[in-house]
C-alpha cells in the first residue's frame, strides 16, 4: 500500500495542466462499444478508474491500446455481454455500461457496482429508466440480468437528476426505435460532453445541460476521434490547494464556467482569481475570510465532489462554516482525520460545523475515499510539520500524477511503498 509523506507549510507557485475529466471519460468508454468502428480518445488520463474501465472493455472482447496519451478502442470483435463481479466491484461506473451493452448485444449481465463508499448509492433510477425502454431486468445473486428485444423510445421522468442514470438511459436510447425524452435529467457538463461525443458518432441528441434531454434513435453509430472536457473537480482541487497554502498558481486546460460555484466562494474568502481563455489564475494570502455556508447541490450548485476539499479549506478559514452534504449520506469520512490534524469540526447528520483554526498540524491520516483522500493531502501540504496520508489507491482512482503536480508547484510531497 502506498502512502504520501508530506512536509507541510510551503506556499504554491507555478502552473499545472488539468487532466481530462474522469467523469466524462468513463461514460465515453462505455459508449465506445456502440460502434464496431475505431474510437480514439485523446488526452485520456491514466487514472485507476479509467484503467479498470479499459479492463472491462477487454472483458467484453474489445481491443484497446494507448499511444502516448491517446487511447484507441476497437470493439469490432466484442462478443461478451457479462461484466464479472471482481471488475464491477472496483468501479461504480461499470453500471454505466448496462445501457450500451444492452444496445450492442440485446442483453447484459453485470454484478452490482462498487466505487467510493460514500453512502447507499442505489441504481434503482438506472433500472427504472431502462425498463421504460423495454428492457426486462431480473436481479439475482448479486447480479443484474437484462434482456430486451427492441429498445423503444419512452418519456421518462427521473425522480432525482441522477448523473449516472441520465447517461445510462442516453446510452441505451441512442440506437433505440423512436424518440426518448429524459425529464428532470442531470445538467452536469459531463452530460453535454457525452452528448457531443455521441453526436459526433452520428447520434441525434439535444438538450444536454438542460433538464430535458431528447434522444432520437438512429440505426448506426460510426467511429469517432474526441478530446474530452477538462476535469472540473481536479481544477477545483488545485484552486483549493492554492487557497489553503497561499501563493500564486495558474491552471491550463481549465473551464472556469464549470466551477463557477467554487470560484464565487474563493473570491468571497479573499482569493484573487482571474480567467483568460482556458486558464485560471489564483493568488491567495495566508488568511482567508469565512466560507460561511457550503451546500452541495446538483450542477450548477456546489459539487459534492469538492465538498471534502472545501471542508479542509474551511478548517483554516476565519470564523465558522456550515457544510451541508445533500447528495450522499456518509461523505464525511475525512472529518475524523482532519480532527487528528487539529481541525475543530462537529458533524450532525448531513451537516458539518467547522470552526476555523489558525493552522492545522501534521498527523498520520488515512484516505477513506477518493475526494476525502485529496482533501487530507491538501490539509497536509498546508499544515505545520510532517504528515503521512495512507491508502493512496483511492486517490489514484481519480487524480493522475497528483503528487508530481503538487511538487511541481512547490509542495514537499513524496510517495513511498509500505
Ligand atoms: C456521479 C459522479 C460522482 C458525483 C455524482 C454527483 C461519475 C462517474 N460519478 O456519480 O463523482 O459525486 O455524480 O454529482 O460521473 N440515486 C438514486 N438512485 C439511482 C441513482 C442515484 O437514488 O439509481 C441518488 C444517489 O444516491 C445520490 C443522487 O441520486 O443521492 C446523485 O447520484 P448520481 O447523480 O447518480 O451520482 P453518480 O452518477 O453515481
Amino acid at each position: 500500500m502506498d502512502k504520501f509523506i508530506i512536509e507541510g507549510g510551503m506556499p504554491l507557485c507555478g502552473s499545472v495542466a488539468v487532466q481530462s475529466a474522469k467523469n466524462a471519460v468513463l461514460p465515453l468508454l462505455a459508449a465506445s462499444i456502440l460502434t464496431d468502428e475505431r474510437v480514439i480518445i485523446h488526452k485520456c488520463p491514466r487514472i485507476m478508474d479509467v484503467l479498470n474501465m479499459i479492463q472491462i472493455l477487454g472483458e467484453l472482447g474489445c481491443k484497446t491500446s494507448f499511444e502516448g496519451e491517446t487511447l484507441v478502442i476497437d470493439s469490432a470483435d466484442a462478443a461478451n455481454h457479462e461484466i464479472p463481479s471482481a471488475l464491477a466491484k472496483e468501479l461504480r461506473s461499470s453500471v454505466f455500461m448496462l445501457g450500451s451493452v444492452i444496445s450492442r448485444f440485446g442483453k447484459a449481465r453485470i454484478a452490482y457496482p462498487g466505487g467510493c463508499d460514500i453512502g447507499l448509492r442505489p441504481v434503482d433510477l438506472h433500472l427504472k429508466g431502462l425498463r421504460s425502454l423495454n428492457v426486462h431486468i431480473a436481479e439475482e445473486g448479486g447480479y443484474i440480468n437484462c434482456e430486451c428485444g427492441a429498445l423503444t423510445g419512452a418519456d421518462i421522468l427521473l425522480d432525482c437528476p441522477s448523473v449516472g442514470a441520465t447517461e445510462n438511459i442516453i446510452l441505451a436510447a441512442v440506437k433505440g426505435n423512436g424518440v426518448t425524452l429524459i425529464r428532470n435529467a442531470a445538467k452536469e457538463p459531463e452530460i453535454c460532453d457525452l452528448q457531443n461525443f455521441l453526436n459526433k458518432m452520428g447520434a441525434r441528441i439535444s438538450g444536454g445541460g438542460t433538464a430535458t434531454i431528447r434522444v432520437e434513435g438512429v440505426k448506426k453509430l460510426h467511429g469517432v476521434e474526441y478530446t474530452p472536457m477538462p476535469d472540473r473537480i481536479e481544477a477545483g482541487t488545485f484552486l483549493i490547494a492554492a487557497a489553503m497554502c497561499g501563493g500564486e498558481i495558474a491552471l491550463s486546460n481549465a473551464s472556469a464556467d464549470n466551477i463557477a460555484a467554487l470560484i464565487h466562494k474563493l473570491r468571497e474568502i479573499s482569493c484573487k482569481i482571474t480567467v483568460k481563455n482556458d486558464k485560471i489564475y489564483i493568488r491567495s494570502g495566508r488568511t482567508r475570510r469565512s466560507l460561511r455556508m457550503i451546500e452541495t447541490m446538483p450542477y450548477p450548485g456546489f459539487p459534492t465532489d469538492l465538498q471534502a476539499p472545501a471542508t479542509a479549506l474551511a478548517c483554516i478559514s476565519e470564523g465558522s462554516t456550515v457544510i451541508v452534504e445533500n447528495l450522499f449520506e456518509t461523505r464525511f469520512k475525512h472529518v475524523p482525520e482532519l480532527i487528528r490534524m487539529g481541525a475543530d469540526i462537529t458533524v450532525r447528520g448531513r451537516a458539518a460545523f467547522v470552526r476555523g483554526v489558525r493552522a492545522l498540524h501534521g498527523a498520520d491520516v488515512v484516505a477513506g475515499d477518493l475526494r476525502g483522500g485529496a482533501a487530507l493531502t491538501l490539509a497536509a501540504i498546508s499544515a505545520e510539520g510532517q504528515s503521512s496520508v495512507t491508502d493512496l489507491s483511492h486517490i489514484d482512482r481519480g487524480y493522475s500524477d497528483f503528487e508530481y503536480k503538487l511538487s511541481s508547484l512547490g509542495a514537499k510531497i513524496r510517495r513511498i511503498r509500505v
